[in-house]
């Protein structure tokens, strides 16, 4: 099975290299090598060149602020680029693997949002992404939407290591309390996408759009607590203490673009119908942070 992976360097796209390696043959591009999804005639070219049966699409415009004021890029890259994907999966009789969002929707409410729920995006990322969502389902083609939330990856800058820092460096810290999700590991998400692609090429009734996150849910300040406990219980020097990780709400934190208070995404569509555990975040960040730890204290 002949794979063409697009966005190969980037936290999700690097863990796909590893995971889809074993059940096909990679052709890996990122914007430098043929990839760029700004750029339609190499894309087709690139495309054309690969005839693929199977197209991961990990590349995104994933500046959320900057996107407010960028809207053409953003649109080009999460919309009209896998629109593209998706007319030429469906030419050649390929499936679309493609990444979505939590900011699709408003986050209004406290309950778990399933995939058929309603979409209405709070920024100019979230639309885009919608927009890109719509048309791969409109083209026909045989697709898998993941939509995922809060991806952290151990290579790479992420809300961890960030949190990590600071609470080596500060005395108190101050974390949004109001925003509530699941953080995801990219690695979890890569080999979740492995075993769906090799379910959906032997029964392509399995096409169609899955939320894909870790279990449980959290904040971003329990998140943020859970990390520097975690660190300090394995002998790591920390300075903020405990009750100096203060909760903050959204308001006091004002960004560009305006996210999702709620990010809960139901996840029991996916579970069922692929017969996969999605296991708890807490899992995958305590796999990270023994990682990044390693030799720190
Ligand atoms: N990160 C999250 O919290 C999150 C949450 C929900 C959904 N998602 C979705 O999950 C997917 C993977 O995200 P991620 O976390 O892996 O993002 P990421 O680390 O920001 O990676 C995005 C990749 O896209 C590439 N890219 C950007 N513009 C491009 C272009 N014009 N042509 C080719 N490549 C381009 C970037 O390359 P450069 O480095 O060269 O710019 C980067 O490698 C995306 O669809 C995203 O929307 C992410």
């Amino acid at each position: 099975m002949k794979i063409l992976l697009l966005g190969k360097n980037g936290q999700l796209g690097w863990e796909l290299q590893r995971s889809l390696s074993v059940i096909g043959d990679v052709v890996a591009l990122d914007r430098h090598n043929g990839g760029d999804l700004g750029n339609r005639e190499a894309l087709l070219a690139a495309v054309q060149a690969v005839s693929p049966q199977v197209i991961v699409n990990a590349a995104a415009y994933t500046a959320v602020d900057k996107a407010e004021s960028d809207a053409d890029t953003a649109r080009a890259i999460n919309a009209q680029a896998p629109a593209l994907l998706a007319i030429e999966a469906q030419r050649l009789g390929a499936l679309l693997v493609h990444y979505s969002t939590d900011y699709v929707f408003d986050g209004s409410g406290s309950h778990a949002r399933a995939e058929d729920a309603a979409i209405a995006p709070l920024s100019v990322y979230g639309s885009t992404k919608a927009e890109g969502e719509d048309a791969i389902r409109a083209s026909g083609c045989q697709h898998l939407i993941l939509r995922t939330s809060w991806v952290y990856a151990a290579r790479g800058g992420n809300f961890a290591k960030t949190m990590l820092r600071l609470a080596k460096e500060r005395e108190q810290l101050k974390v949004i309390v109001d925003q509530v999700g699941a953080p995801t590991g990219a690695d979890l998400l890569a080999d979740l996408s492995a075993h769906m692609v090799r379910a959906t090429r032997a029964n392509p009734a399995l096409s169609g759009t899955y939320h894909a996150v870790a279990g449980g849910e959290t904040s971003w300040h329990a998140y943020a607590r859970f990390v520097i406990e975690f660190a300090r219980a394995r002998g790591i020097d920390i300075k903020v203490a405990a009750d100096q990780i203060l909760a903050i709400p959204t308001s006091d934190y004002p960004t560009p673009a305006t996210r999702p208070l709620n990010s809960r995404l139901a996840t029991a569509k996916l579970q069922q119908r692929f017969g996969l555990t999605l296991p708890h975040w807490q899992r995958g960040v305590e796999r990270m942070l023994e990682e990044i730890l390693q030799g720190q204290s």
